[in-house]
C-alpha cells in the first residue's frame, strides 16, 4: 500500500531524542512511518509506539511495516489507531504504565492525506467539505461552514488561518448557504475568491489557502489535542526521556515553547534557602531556539520551509 511522504527533519529529530537500546518511544503521528523506520535503525532492542488517527495510515503501517509487528514479547513495532491526545490511557492499555523513554511529534497533515482528492484537505482537488484525518469522527468541515453562526466561522478564519479578510469570507458564506449548502471544497473556493477584493488575490499564495487551514485545524481540534497530550508526554517521560516537536503553524509552535517553559522555568519565592522538590523544574530545554531545515532540505523538500523543531529533556 503506497504511502509516498517525504519525512522532515528526520535526523534531527530522531537524533536529538538520542534512542538507546532496550527502550520505550513513541511516535505520536506515525503518518508512513518515515521517522518510526529511521528511529527502529537506530536502536538493536526496544519497542515504538506508533500512533496515528487516520485509519488509512494503519491500514498502510500495517502491510508496510508487517515484519515489525510480529506479536512476541519484545516486539519492535505497535500501532495504536487513535488520537495522540489519549496517549495516556493506551499506554496503559498496552501494559507500559512505567514512562517512556522519548516521544516524537511531525504535526500536521500527511501528504496522502492532501493528495487523496477525496479527504477534501485540498483547495487543488475538487470533493466534499470533509478535512477529517480521523474518518470516524462526526464534525466535518460541510458541518462547520455550513452551520456555524457567522462570527464563530470568522475567528475561526482569523484565530487559526490568520486570514485578513475573514469577516468578508465569513459573510459570503452565509450568504451563499442560505441558497444552497455549500458541499465541496471547489465551491468553497469561488466563495473565498468572491470575498476577497480583487488586488489581495493577486499577491501572496493561493487565495484558499489560510481559509482551507483554519477550517481544518477547527475541524480536527489541532491546538486543543496538542496541548493535551504534550502534557500528558511530559508526565509519561521517565528522567532523562527526550520530546521532540515538529510544528508547521505558528500556533502550534506557541503551544509548544509555552508548555516547554511551564515546565522548564520555575519561580521560586524570594529568599526561599533550598528549592522543593515539587518547585524544581521539570524539562530542560535541548535548544532555546526552533531548529530548522538545512538548506538542502529547504531545496528537496517545500513543507519543511515552515518547520520548526523544539527537543526538552525529563529531569
Ligand atoms: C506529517 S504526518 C507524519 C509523517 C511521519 N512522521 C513520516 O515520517 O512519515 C502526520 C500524521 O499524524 C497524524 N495525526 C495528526 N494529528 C494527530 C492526532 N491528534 N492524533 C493522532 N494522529 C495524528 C495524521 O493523520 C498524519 O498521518
Amino acid at each position: 500500500m503506497e504511502f509516498k511522504h517525504t519525512s522532515v527533519l528526520l535526523h534531527e529529530t530522531i537524533d536529538n531524542l538520542k534512542p538507546k537500546d532496550g527502550g520505550l518511544y513513541v511516535d505520536a503521528t506515525f503518518g508512513g512511518g518515515g521517522h518510526a523506520k529511521y528511529l527502529l535503525s537506530k536502536i538493536n532492542s526496544g519497542t515504538l509506539i506508533g500512533f496515528d488517527q487516520d485509519e488509512y495510515a494503519i491500514k498502510a503501517a500495517e502491510l508496510n511495516f508487517a515484519d515489525l509487528l510480529r506479536d512476541d514479547s519484545s516486539p519492535r513495532l505497535k500501532l495504536v489507531h487513535d488520537n495522540f491526545s489519549h496517549l495516556e490511557s493506551n499506554l496503559v492499555k498496552l501494559g507500559y504504565s512505567d514512562g517512556i523513554d522519548g516521544i516524537y511529534y511531525d504535526l500536521g497533515v500527511s501528504s496522502p492525506q492532501f493528495d487523496q482528492a477525496d479527504r477534501g484537505f485540498s483547495y487543488r482537488y475538487d470533493a466534499r467539505l470533509d478535512m477529517r484525518m480521523d474518518q470516524s469522527q462526526s464534525l466535518d468541515a460541510y458541518e462547520l461552514v455550513n452551520t456555524l453562526d457567522q462570527k464563530d466561522l470568522a475567528n475561526i478564519l482569523y484565530k487559526f488561518g490568520d486570514e485578513k479578510y475573514s469577516r468578508q469570507i465569513a459573510r459570503k458564506i452565509v450568504e451563499k448557504r442560505k441558497v444552497k449548502p455549500i458541499e465541496t471544497t471547489f465551491e468553497l473556493v469561488d466563495i473565498i475568491k468572491e470575498a476577497i477584493p480583487a488586488f489581495a488575490r493577486r499577491t501572496g499564495g493561493h487565495p484558499a489557502k489560510k481559509s482551507f487551514q483554519a477550517l481544518r485545524v477547527a475541524v480536527n481540534h489541532e491546538l486543543e489535542v496538542l496541548q493535551e497530550s504534550l502534557e500528558e508526554a511530559i508526565k509519561a517521560l521517565r528522567p532523562g526521556g527526550r520530546i521532540s516537536v515538529i510544528t508547521f503553524q505558528s500556533d502550534e509552535d506557541k503551544i509548544v515553547k509555552k508548555i516547554f517553559k511551564k515546565y522548564s522555568e520555575v519561580e521560586v519565592p524570594r529568599g526561599m534557602p533550598i528549592i522543593p522538590d515539587d518547585l524544581k523544574p521539570t524539562l530542560r530545554l535541548v535548544n532555546r531556539k526552533p531548529i530548522t531545515a538545512s538548506t538542502t532540505e529547504l531545496e528537496d523538500n517545500n513543507r519543511s520551509h515552515s518547520a520548526k523543531l523544539r527537543v526538552a529533556e525529563k529531569i
